[in-house]
This record gives structure tokens, C-alpha cells and sequence, in this order.
């Protein structure tokens, strides 16, 4: 296995990979039913590719060059909060809306830019394994990876939205703090991700 920056000509098979792995199977997607393994769902295929056109991005090959896992980074910006709104605002499928809300919300909490003195900051967007490569470290991987793309461009905040127990694991694996967190026990009943996840954490490390 072998852990790289994702090209952009292999942007359609890091879609598939996510259609297959992340869509329907990341906890609050799963919670809302958003859409079945294998189906697109357009505004979060926007998200992903918007993420992916960063550039910071990576993704582990197994060896026949099958996309195992991937890490989708973005930047943060200080002072985007209006912008993030009116995209809010604009979504049209109410599931994914109110996954977008929830994720808004946490990060009212705390003013991350303003928090620690700095104008970007390196986010791990979109974390997912292949179903058959899950459980055997592929996610610390990426993480470390991904760590290693934040420092060597720069980056010393790197923070993430974690969503379900296995990639909070990792990220605290890796020193990441919880900044603050939202119990699900508080999250309406058709957004509540069910056991084993227990909350909505943000998650911040000081790169050094
Ligand atoms: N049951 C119990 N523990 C598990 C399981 C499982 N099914 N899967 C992973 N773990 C544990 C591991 O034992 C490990 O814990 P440890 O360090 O205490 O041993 C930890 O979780 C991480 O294990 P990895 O093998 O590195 O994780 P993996 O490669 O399986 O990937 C991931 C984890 C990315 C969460 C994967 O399950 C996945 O793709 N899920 C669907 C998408 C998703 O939820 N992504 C994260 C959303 S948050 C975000 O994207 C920022």
C-alpha cells in the first residue's frame, strides 16, 4: 500500500471510491439516509471536488492501484463565516442541509482562525477507507499523511470535523484536541447517528 497526492486525472475514480465508501456510510449521512451505497448526491460531489481542487489532498493505492482510503483537505479561512452561510442557505436537499447546519454550528463555537492567531487554517475534510481495507490502520495512514501536507505547506493549525468514534480515535492518536464537541443525545432523532458514536467533536492539533 502506498499513500500519495491524488492526481487530477484520477479525480473520477476518487469520486467513485467515495460514492461506494463515504456517501452513504459516513455516521450523519447514514443517519439521514442521504443516499444508497453507490449513488451520486450532487451537492456533496460539489463539496468534495471543490476540496480536492485544493490540491492537498491524498489517497492510498493498494497494489494494483485500486484506491483504497483518502484524505480530501481543504483550507479554512479566517472571515469566511458570511460565506458559509449563504452557501448554507442555498443548499437544496433539506438531509444534507441540516448536515451542513449541524457542522455550521459546531464551528460558531469557536472562531478557530481568531482562536489561535492565524489567517488559514489545513482542515481534513473528508476521511474514508474502502469497506474490505477498514480496521487495519489505513485511516492513521492518511491522517499522517495529511499531517505531513498541512506542515510542508506551512500550515499550523489543522483541525477536522469528526463525525463518528473510528476517526476521532485517530485524530486523538495523533494529539488532537477537542476544541468542542455537540452529544448527539442533543441532535434532533432523524440526524442522531446511532452507536457506537457518541458526538460531533471538532478537533484541533498545533503543527509544529
Ligand atoms: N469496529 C471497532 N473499531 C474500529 C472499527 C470497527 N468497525 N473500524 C475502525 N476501528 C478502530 C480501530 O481499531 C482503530 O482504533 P485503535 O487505534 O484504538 O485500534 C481506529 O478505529 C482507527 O482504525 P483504522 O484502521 O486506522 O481506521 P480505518 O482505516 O478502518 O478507517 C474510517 C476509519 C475512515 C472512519 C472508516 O471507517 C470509514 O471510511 N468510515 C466511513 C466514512 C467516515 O465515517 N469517515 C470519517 C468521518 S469524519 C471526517 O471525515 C473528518
Amino acid at each position: 500500500l502506498r499513500c500519495l497526492p491524488v492526481p487530477k486525472r484520477r479525480y473520477d475514480e476518487v469520486m467513485a471510491h467515495l460514492r461506494l465508501n463515504f456517501f452513504a456510510d459516513e455516521p450523519l449521512n447514514r443517519a439521514v439516509g442521504l443516499c444508497k451505497k453507490g449513488e451520486n448526491h450532487l451537492e456533496l460531489e460539489r463539496h468534495c471536488l471543490a476540496t480536492l481542487a485544493s490540491r492537498m489532498s491524498c489517497m492510498i493505492v493498494d497494489e494494483n492501484d485500486k484506491i483504497a482510503g483518502t484524505a480530501l483537505n481543504g483550507i479554512v479561512k479566517r472571515g469566511e463565516r458570511d460565506e458559509n452561510e449563504r452557501r448554507l442557505a442555498e443548499l437544496r436537499d433539506p438531509k444534507f442541509k441540516s448536515i451542513f447546519a449541524l457542522l455550521f454550528k459546531i464551528n460558531e463555537k469557536c472562531d478557530i482562525p481568531n482562536k489561535y492567531g492565524v489567517d488559514e487554517i489545513f482542515e481534513c475534510r473528508i476521511l474514508s477507507v474502502d469497506e474490505s481495507f477498514r480496521g487495519r490502520g489505513l485511516a492513521n495512514l492518511l491522517v499522517e499523511n495529511s499531517i505531513r501536507i498541512a506542515k510542508s505547506n506551512g500550515f499550523k493549525i489543522m483541525k477536522a470535523d469528526a463525525t463518528g468514534l473510528f476517526s476521532q480515535k485517530v485524530f486523538l492518536k495523533y494529539d488532537f484536541n477537542v476544541i468542542t464537541e455537540i452529544p448527539y443525545s442533543d441532535v434532533e432523532p432523524s440526524l442522531r447517528p446511532g452507536p457506537p458514536h457518541k458526538a460531533l467533536k471538532l478537533m484541533v492539533k498545533i503543527l509544529n
